[in-house]
């Protein structure tokens, strides 16, 4: 049997680094999928294919054998072998399989790609059974992929990547999944990759140097997300793109923005952008700008002509999407 999945990527809206302490953070699902193919194999063999990391290999009896990229490369494949071996255990079917992955997600961006990535193998994997996985067992499994990309990660990334749609997520309170119309976006990648860990570390250590101040914009940054949790939901995307410019001063505040990121954002906002920030950890990566249709060309235009890749990115209502390709 082979079986098809696919899973999308997120931005988070607004709410990012304040959300470790206290939220809440507002996560939508974007329109940028992660393609997973699965297929049975005779032997034991795990062989993992994802052309656009350029690396393939396989894993067999604890050990990796490479068949593009280095040795070294197990470690991009090790979170989908874990995730699909865990899938394979979970409906009780032994011996090997071929996983393909193509993602239209750029990595290591902020964009939530090893979630969906994750969420998909998992959904194809459980599938190769005949029957569906539950969302929520599809959204489990992928955590232990996430577990090893990022330590002890929320679960924000997996959730929104299996739900889709758009989440509202604070530590005291988990997720909530809510209803918002069209949320028009464009995606800004400085193409510069960061790792999540040591942007939270930075936050964390200027937060030890000035205790009293760094509180009172993490409280700052909670407060604008929760208003704008409120004026998403009543359709009020001025209010949302005043409250997205603020969160971006005081995530600059924070010391996580870059000249890239500023450039953008400062572009998108010039072009007419209702409002503009960085998107995730920050420290390069992405942008996230919310532009009416009429904008939407000049502001993609902007972010270009100031470094960076535009892409187009609307909410994706669609969550994970499986179908069994041959049976
Ligand atoms: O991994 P990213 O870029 O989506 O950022 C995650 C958001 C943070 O608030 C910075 C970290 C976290 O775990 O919530």
């Amino acid at each position: 049997m082979r079986t098809y999945a696919s899973a999308p990527g997120k931005a988070i809206l607004l709410g990012e680094h304040s959300v470790v302490y206290r939220g809440p953070a507002i996560v939508l699902a974007i329109n940028l999928r992660a393609h997973v193919w699965a297929e049975e194999r005779r032997d034991n063999r795990i062989q993992i294919e994802a052309p656009n990391l350029g690396v393939a290999g396989y894993f067999e009896g604890g050990r990796y054998r490479p068949l593009r990229g280095g040795a070294e490369r197990w470690r991009s494949l090790n979170p989908i072998r874990v995730v699909a071996e865990k899938a394979m255990r979970r409906v009780g079917i032994r011996g090997g399989f071929n996983i393909r992955v193509e993602s239209e997600i750029p990595p290591a961006v902020g964009l939530g790609s090893s979630a969906a990535i994750s969420v998909a193998t998992a959904a194809s994997v459980l599938l190769l059974s005949g029957e569906e996985g539950s969302r929520e067992e599809i959204c489990e499994i992928a955590y232990e992929g996430e577990r090893i990309v990022h330590g002890t990660p929320s679960g924000i990334d997996n959730h929104i990547s299996t739900y889709g749609g758009a989440l509202r997520y604070e530590r005291a309170r988990g997720f909530e999944r809510f209803g918002v119309e069209e949320l028009p976006l464009i995606i800004g990648d400085s193409g510069r990759r960061r790792s999540t860990g040591a942007l939270v570390a930075r936050v964390r250590r200027i937060r030890e140097r000035y205790p009293d101040i760094i509180e009172a914009i993490i409280e700052a940054i909670a407060r604008l997300s929760e208003e704008g949790y409120g004026a998403l939901r009543r359709g009020d995307l001025k209010r949302v793109g005043e409250l997205m410019n603020m969160d971006h001063g005081l995530l600059s505040a924070l010391g996580v923005s870059t000249p890239e990121l500023d450039r953008m954002v400062n572009a998108a906002r010039t072009a007419g952008a209702l409002g503009a920030k960085l998107t995730g950890a920050g420290g390069g990566g992405c942008i996230v700008a919310l532009v009416e249709e009429a904008r939407r060309r000049r502001v993609s235009e902007a972010v270009r002509r100031a470094g960076g890749r535009a892409l187009r990115a609307p909410l994706s209502e669609v969550g994970v999407e499986m179908e069994v390709v041959e049976p």
